[in-house]
């Protein structure tokens, strides 16, 4: 791996965190199979060797629990979700290289191969440690067996997870006043003698780690802060018959904590690619291995595509693992921020969900949704689904500005050209654009950003709408006839961009046009250099790509919804809102742009997402109570137990206040210091965390884009 800018020589493996086989798909958790998909396929798109991985997390206690629960073995549990996922991923166009499982023969012998090295490396050791038990049900209670309090933070915890409060990993025996999720009963501790994994080994080398990496930022602060705090060594065991045994002197009968084989499926998964299309298709030891290839001494660029809750274990765990064991660096985290619906979290038990199946069976195309999950948002921000959001963007994007533009000219090419475009150069002006549109397509790979993979072409789009508008054709075609085939040309070159450099997002919908446009082949099996290459294919009749979507069918999708939530929530006879699923939790809506009326554009560019202007006027005296002011902040630290939020000190000329913000999933924690910014000095005065916040800083928008001034102004200056 080189972190020279994509494409490189080196292979590169773009995983997805495995979801584990335990329960239903919904649009949520798609985010990040389209997010790693799209990415996959971009990277493709630029030349670079790629394999694009995942599998099935089978082992844990989040699928023994609900095997139990449904009163089968984990195994068939998880093997029937498993052959669900592997199914339901391609209808999304997800189309991974491999989706293998953690529980297969080759993930069980890497595991144990690799646990071994570890060991025999001398990084793992026995520790006598405190464990759950229920004495009544005579058994131990690993994990999610257990639930209690996080010591950290007090919320309700689960076992090896404070998912309701500071998101922690917890390690066996932290949770307090223990109880048994299966039977309720109250547990004790147990002695027992577990391996550990000695990870506070490896602080200096994360340390350096997290600085060369790439991907998200919110990947990169929160783990530097708990290397700060210090590095707990991992206990990689559990008392449980459900999972990989422990290799080699296991005398208590353990198994591997769920975590140490998830990771390494990634390694298994592309290996099951390479044996199958053969390494030199694709060399999975070359890409995991360090010094398995000359070509590529320190492997391939490894590319992780995750939910933002699992940053710890791929920026702390896993990478020690790797380390530890002569495999390849992580190139990059990519760490998406969670989906909510209409505001709030999902709830898997309430079916307050759109299900994944349930959006293909309303007929609904998958690419649409892929480019409203790709493009809507930063990745590492919080998205929120709506019926009515999805709808805006698809009419006003997918319909109103890219699928507007193909079918006009494709059909005008189509009925005043017989079928063919006319065979001369592109102009140099629409050549640019192409060009610039490349380029923001090589930009967007290299600093990870999908949404901005999706402007790129949409901007495009708009563009060649501008174009055809500005040139019209249809008044040439008469008495102009060559100057309207030039301008046809173009369009239909424009066209043939959209196709390729849109393939990342919308698959299928780009694979239909490149067949529209008579190209040859699979627009998949095209790099970036064939937008650059006129069209030299026979048109065929045009079709429309993307449909509209109607309000009547947004408001049939919602009552749906509605009835289907009052249902689920009658039969549990609990009107609360209690259990929203951990990965779409309520307060990420917090900062979200709201519900804009789209109607009130004018024109086509993309305000689906802004709030309309507010008819409540405010009078001079009220703003002139607001005591604004430049700042400019001197100091950023996280807070302990906040995942969001930062404690700045802000230089405000006369003093410096402490003011909490929350910037910390979206900026880089260390540029902060010496940023100017605008700052509501008497804010009422709150606390957060157990911090006193003196003060608000401004921002715009959900990825909080710090407000700032254009000249000189120094802190302290009032703002009016
Ligand atoms: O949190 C989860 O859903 C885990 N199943 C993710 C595992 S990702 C990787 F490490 F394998
Ligand atoms: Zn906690």
């Amino acid at each position: 791996m080189s972190h020279d800018d994509f494409p490189t020589d080196d292979p590169a493996v773009v995983t997805c965190g495995l979801p584990y086989a335990n329960g239903d798909l919904h649009i949520g958790h798609l985010r990040t199979y389209v997010g790693g998909d799209v990415y996959s396929r971009a990277l493709e798109r630029l030349g670079q060797e790629t394999a694009f991985v995942s599998g099935s997390d089978m082992h844990g206690t989040p699928v023994a629990v609900n095997a139990e629960q449904e009163g089968v073995s984990p195994e068939a549990f998880a093997l029937d979700w498993h052959e669900r996922y592997a199914a339901t991923f391609p209808k999304f166009n997800v189309e991974f290289d491999n989706y293998g499982h953690t529980h297969d023969e080759t993930n069980t012998a890497v595991t144990q191969e690799l646990v071994r090295d570890l060991e025999d490396a001398g990084h793992v050791y026995e520790k006598e440690i405190m464990v759950a038990y229920d004495p009544v049900d005579d058994q131990y209670l690993p994990d999610r067996y257990v639930e209690g309090t996080c010591p950290y933070c007090g919320a309700h915890a689960r076992g090896d997870e404070c998912d309701e409060g500071c998101q922690r990993h917890l390690e066996p025996g932290e949770v307090e006043d223990p109880e048994s999720t299966i039977t309720g009963n109250p547990a004790e501790y147990r002695e027992r003698t577990h391996k550990f994994f000695a990870v506070s080994e490896f602080s200096e080398y994360l340390s350096g780690f997290l600085d060369r990496l790439e991907g998200t930022s919110n990947a990169r602060n929160q783990p530097r802060e708990w290397i700060e705090q210090g590095l707990q060594d991992w206990c990689i065991t559990r008392d449980m018959d459900w999972g990989i045994d422990y290799p080699g002197d296991n005398p208590q009968d353990l198994v591997l904590y769920v975590w140490v084989d998830a990771p390494i499926e990634y390694i298994s998964s592309t290996k099951q690619y390479s044996e199958r299309v053969g390494a030199d298709a694709f060399d999975w030891e070359a890409a995991w291995r360090e010094g398995a290839s000359d070509a590529h001494p320190e492997g391939g660029e490894i590319v992780h595509v995750i939910g933002r809750d699992i940053i710890q274990h791929h920026t702390i765990f896993w990478p020690a693992m790797l380390e530890a064991t002569g495999h390849a660096e992580p190139r990059a985290v990519m760490a998406s921020g969670f989906v909510t619906l209409g505001g709030k979290g999902f709830s898997t038990s309430r079916d307050r969900a759109v299900w994944a199946d349930e959006y293909l069976d309303e007929g609904f195309h998958p690419d649409p949704l892929r480019y409203y999950l790709a493009t809507n948002g930063g990745f590492q921000q919080d998205v929120d689904f709506s019926w009515e959001k999805f709808r805006d963007r698809v009419n006003t994007e997918l319909v109103g500005t890219v699928g507007n533009f193909l079918y006009r000219s494709l059909l005008f090419a189509h009925r005043n050209y017989d079928d063919a475009p006319i065979a001369e150069e592109t102009s140099d002006e629409v050549q640019d654009r192409i060009e610039e549109a490349i380029a923001d397509v090589e930009a967007a790979v290299n600093d990870y950003s999908v949404r901005a993979l999706g402007d790129a072409v949409t901007d495009l789009a708009r563009f060649g709408n501008e174009y055809i508008q500005r040139n019209e054709p249809w008044k040439l075609v008469d008495e102009e006839p060559d100057e309207a085939a030039r301008v046809i040309y173009d369009c239909v070159a424009i066209a043939k961009a959209i196709a390729v450099l849109f393939e990342p997002i919308a698959p299928e919908k780009c694979e239909r046009l490149w067949a529209q446009l008579g190209e040859d082949g699979s627009v998949h099996d095209v790099t970036v250099a064939a937008a650059r290459e006129g069209p030299a294919g026979d048109l065929a009749e045009p079709t429309e790509l993307f449909e509209q979507i109607e309000d009547e069918r947004v408001e049939a999708l919602n009552e749906k919804l509605e009835s289907r939530v009052a249902e689920a929530e009658a039969a549990d006879g609990d009107e609360s809102e209690g259990d929203e699923d951990a990965s779409t939790d309520e307060d990420a809506t917090d900062g979200d742009a709201t519900d804009g009326d789209a109607t009130d554009t004018t024109d086509d560019t993309d305000m689906t997402d802004i709030e309309p202007l507010s008819d409540d006027r405010v009078s001079f005296d009220d703003f002139q109570e607001l005591d604004i002011r430049v700042g400019r902040i001197d100091e950023a630290e996280g807070i302990e137990g906040a995942d969001d939020l930062l404690k700045l000190r802000v230089d405000l000329g006369a003093k410096t206040r402490t003011i909490v913000a929350g910037l910390k999933q979206l900026h880089d924690v260390d540029d902060l210091p010496g940023t100017k910014v605008v700052v509501l000095a008497n804010m009422e005065k709150a606390e957060l965390f157990g911090v006193e916040s003196n003060g608000m800083v401004l921002a715009a928008g959900d990825e909080a884009d710090l407000l700032t001034t254009y000249e000189d102004a120094g802190p302290g200056t009032k703002v009016k």
